[in-house]
Formats: C-alpha cells, structure tokens, sequence
C-alpha cells in the first residue's frame, strides 16, 4: 500500500514536471510570437504615422501664378511616369488608360473609345470638366480622390511635380486658359488680414541684403 502511495507520488512528481515544462515551452512560445506581432504593429503604425502627417489639408496653388513659372519640360520628364498607360499625342491611341490630348478642359470620362469605371462615370456625373484643380487632386492619389477608378498608380506627392505635369498637358491640346493671378492668394502666407505692416517691413527688409 505505501509503495504504491510511493509510486503514485513520484509519478505525480514526474507528470507535474513534464507539465511545467510543456506549459513553460508554450508560454515562451506565446511570448516569442506577441513580440513578432506586436513588433510589426508597431512599424505598421509608424508608417502610417508618416504617411498620413503630410496629407493633412493641402493649399490649392493659385494656377495664375503658377502655372506661369511651371517648368514644362520637367512634366514631360514626369510624365514619363504615366506613359506606360497614356498617350498625350493628337490623335494618339488609347493604352491602358485613355489617350490624354486635350484632357486639360474635357469633360472626365469623354475620350471616346475608351471604357472608363463606374467610379470615372460617376465622377463626370459631379464634375462637368478636368481643370487645374481637379486634375491636381486626381493624380496626387487617385484612388483616394476618385474611389473606383481603373487608374491603378500612386500617386504623384510632390506639388510641383503636378504643377509641372499640368503645364505639359495644357501644352497637349489643353482648352483652358491661364487665369489671371490671384492677388488675394499671393497675400495667403499672411493668413492674418492685420498683417499689413508686418508685410511691409518684411518687403523692405531684404532689400538691404540685396
Ligand atoms: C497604370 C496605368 C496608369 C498610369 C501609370 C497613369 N494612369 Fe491615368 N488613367 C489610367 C486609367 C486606367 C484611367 C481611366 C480611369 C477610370 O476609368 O477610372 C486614367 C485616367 C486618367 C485621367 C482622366 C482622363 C479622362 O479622360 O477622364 C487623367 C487626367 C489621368 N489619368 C492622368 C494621369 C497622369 C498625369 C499620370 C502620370 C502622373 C497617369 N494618369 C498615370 C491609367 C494610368
């Protein structure tokens, strides 16, 4: 009888320690893979974090002004990133996306020949043509901008990139004019409308460095 209660004992014993050690070889394994997640999330996070700080709302640029001093041969560079799905010539051939002679004034959706998404044809449904500004908004991100839309490319981030970009096509067949400068946007670095004389004196002051 007490042998057995021996024995029984030091079975236990031994169960109990090959228990301890099949939780312990568990709880590490819990540990190891909540540290993997958790490290990703994080770097998830971060990215986010950076992508989503410059989005924050963004000055349209006065087309008066800048269109002006775009650098057109530097959106025919850009622009390069959109030839493998555009043609900007006239008379040119739908590729990927629609041919783009002209687009700078036509109305969205309208190239004919071409099969736009439902996301292009409801967009055209609110926006009768493709101005500086709704084609400056449109390639930043135009899957953001347009939900739908068959134009699968990131985006162009940088402002000037569009600006530049936009002078190119305008040059393509564009329809629209360049407006007259904005002299109320010109003002726009001084959002205070009592920045009078500050302005002043900020005009004078680089004139003795000069
Ligand atoms: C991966 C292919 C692809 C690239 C790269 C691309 N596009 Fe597009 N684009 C498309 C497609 C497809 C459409 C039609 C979108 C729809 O129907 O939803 C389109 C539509 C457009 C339109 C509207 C045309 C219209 O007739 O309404 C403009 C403007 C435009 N793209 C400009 C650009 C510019 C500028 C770039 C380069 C910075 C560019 N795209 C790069 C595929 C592309």
């Amino acid at each position: 009888m007490s042998d057995s209660l021996a024995f029984n004992k030091y079975a236990g014993a031994v169960l109990a320690t090959g228990f301890l050690i099949a939780l312990l070889v568990n709880a590490s394994g819990i540990v190891f893979s909540q540290e993997k997640v958790a490290k990703s999330g994080y770097k998830v996070d971060v990215v986010e974090e950076a992508a989503g700080g410059p989005a924050a709302p963004e000055v349209p640029p006065d087309w008066g002004t800048v269109l002006k001093t775009a650098d057109v041969a530097a959106g025919q560079a850009t622009f390069a990133k959109c030839q493998s799905c555009h043609n900007a010539d006239s008379g040119g051939p739908n590729g990927t996306g629609p041919n783009l002679w002209g687009v700078v004034g036509r109305p969205p959706g309208s190239h004919p020949g071409f099969a736009y998404s439902d996301g292009m044809k409801g967009f055209a449904g609110k926006q009768p043509i493709w101005d500086y500004e709704h084609i400056y908004q449109f390639v930043k991100n135009p899957q953001a901008y347009i939900s739908g839309t068959k134009m699968s490319f990131v985006g162009l981030k940088q402002p000037q990139d569009r600006i530049n970009v936009i002078a190119f096509l305008r040059e393509h067949g564009g329809t629209l004019p360049i407006p007259a400068p904005n002299p109320a946007a010109a003002a726009a670095p001084a959002a205070d409308p009592k920045a009078d004389a500050p302005k002043t004196d900020a005009a004078k002051a680089p004139a003795p460095v000069k």
